[in-house]
């Protein structure tokens, strides 16, 4: 059995909602992230700065000895999972075809939404993978490049989070029986996306499709970690290119738990 952590990253703390996911499903494994914080949202930028940032958590994550790199984030996976894949030895897991199998399981009328940053709908790669396995499903495509910093900025529980929420997904209102939340961040903003959205609007989280993914994998190259002792504490590490101070607070609260975060220089 292979005791060695799974790395995560993100442009920041949205990989979070993959390694709550995975702490729920998968708690005996130990868990390295690195979130690049400083230079979010990753979203806006030209597809050649993401590639060279992700090559950088991708660089530090392999210094850590994981066992496998999971791409916590859709736009780096949009921008660079292909070929990190080709060229790491460990396996790479992106959160884009797990959210687009669970949205063709999920729709009912054919009609899926998928929300992102302004690079993962532009890459147009949803869109793609669903018709691919599924070309009868309608995929309306929504950028929302505002609500990634509101998470980045712990501002979840505000007034100006909800009219943001509110106004942005206005065209897409009434329009879809599923949604992607094609962002690891959105997850944070699910109560209000699902309340403007309307209750029977079935919301896909792409991070928690991922982790069942992960876990058919570990099992697969017989990676899974051995099973400690119920009592015993698993030591993860949490890293930010930004200040651990805010990175905590909306880690602690999410995970529900306390954790440690450094800071590091990519
Ligand atoms: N969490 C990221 C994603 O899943 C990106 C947010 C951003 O940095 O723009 O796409």
């Amino acid at each position: 059995m292979d005791t060695r952590p799974i790395g995560f990253l993100d442009s920041g703390v949205g990989g979070l909602t993959v390694v709550r996911e995975l702490m729920r499903q998968l708690p005996h494994e130990k868990i390295i992230y690195i979130g690049d914080s400083a230079r979010a949202p990753y979203g806006p930028r030209p597809a050649e700065q993401i590639r060279e940032y992700t090559w950088e958590m991708v660089n530090f994550l392999v210094t850590k000895d994981v066992k496998m790199i999971v791409f916590a984030c859709n736009t780096a996976t949009a921008v660079a999972w292909e070929e990190v894949k080709e060229a790491l030895d460990i396996p790479v897991l992106g959160v884009i075809l797990p959210g687009s199998s669970a949205a063709i399981k999920s729709t009912t009328k054919g009609k899926v939404g998928v929300i992102g940053t302004s690079m993962t709908v532009a890459s147009d790669i949803y869109r793609q993978k669903i018709q691919l396995l599924a070309p009868s499903v309608d995929v309306i495509s929504l950028a929302c490049p505002k609500f990634a910093p509101i998470v980045e900025s712990n501002e979840t529980a505000s007034s100006v989070a909800k009219k943001v929420v509110y106004e942005t997904l206005a065209p897409l209102v009434g329009k879809v029986d599923t949604l992607v939340l094609g962002c690891t961040h959105y997850p944070l903003l699910r109560p209000i996306i699902q309340n403007v959205m309307g209750s029977s609007v079935k919301l896909i989280d792409s991070g928690v499709e991922c982790v069942r993914d992960i876990s058919v994998l570990l099992n697969y190259f017989e990676i899974n970690g051995s099973r400690s002792p119920d009592n015993e504490i698993i030591q993860h590490h949490f890293y930010t290119t930004a200040n651990p101070k805010i990175f905590q607070e909306i880690a602690s609260a999410w995970l529900k738990q306390e954790i440690n975060v450094e800071h590091v220089t990519l």
